[in-house]
């Protein structure tokens, strides 16, 4: 099977998931990149039962809108019992590197109000030690020299993301380099320095469950 036919897989296995888990009248989370757009397409024969979806970036908005699937603004929603998104890496504790894509000061807000964050990935997607992947940092323009310096004292290699500006206005900076032992502490960590709008671990809310595409199937993991 080829990586797309991967994610294709897992993405009609996270629809099966949302039509059995989230009830009728509700509203879908929905991730950014490749893998969650094959899930956008899988979930649109089931608009009509949903209220809507909450975009998690603009190229979801635009993708979900496409489809005839209402988006909504996250602070009229109170409840999102199913998050759907993929991830750059992700290990055994369901421990997540997200941001490849750039969404992912958004994704971890809309993250933050889910009941159940499902995570959506192909096997190259697993790894025992995070770190790989570089890390994407969002930080405020005026304070990117700053953060890039902090992120160097950390041991990392912080480069920033050429022609890229955030759907909130920022930048990204990608830190090379690490090899994340204590995820949720690195989070925390980096959170902290001044002018880092939010760092793409997701450890403090890791996935719930993950939904692996491997050429056996597809796996439930958590
Ligand atoms: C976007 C993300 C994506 O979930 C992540 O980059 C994975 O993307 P893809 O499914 O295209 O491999 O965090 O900000």
């Amino acid at each position: 099977m080829t990586q797309d036919e991967l994610k294709q897989a897992v993405a009609q296995a996270a629809a099966d998931y949302v039509a059995q888990h989230a009830p009728a009248g509700s509203i879908i989370g929905v991730g950014t990149g490749s893998t969650a757009n094959f899930f956008i397409d899988a979930l649109a024969p089931l608009k009509d039962k949903y209220q809507g979806a909450v975009a998690s970036s603009e190229a979801t908005r635009i993708r979900l809108e496409s489809h005839g699937i209402r988006v909504l603004d996250l602070n009229e929603v109170d409840d999102i019992p199913v998050y759907v998104d993929g991830a750059d890496e992700i290990d055994s504790g369901l421990n997540m590197i997200k941001g490849g894509g750039g969404a992912l000061t958004r994704e971890k807000i809309v993250a933050a109000v889910a009941r159940t964050f499902v995570c959506i990935a192909d096997r190259s997607k697993l790894v025992g030690t995070m770190g790989k992947f570089p890390l994407p940092v969002e930080v405020i323009p005026m304070a990117s020299a700053h953060v890039a310096r902090q992120l160097t004292k950390l041991g990392g290699t912080p480069v920033q993301r050429a022609g890229f500006v955030t759907d909130n206005g920022n930048l990204i900076l990608d830190v090379h380099g690490l090899a994340i032992t204590d995820p949720k502490g690195l989070e925390t960590q980096i959170n902290q320095i001044a002018g880092v709008v939010t760092n793409g671990l997701f450890a403090l809310r890791p996935a719930n469950l993950l939904l692996l595409g491997t050429a056996e199937g597809v796996k439930s993991i958590g």
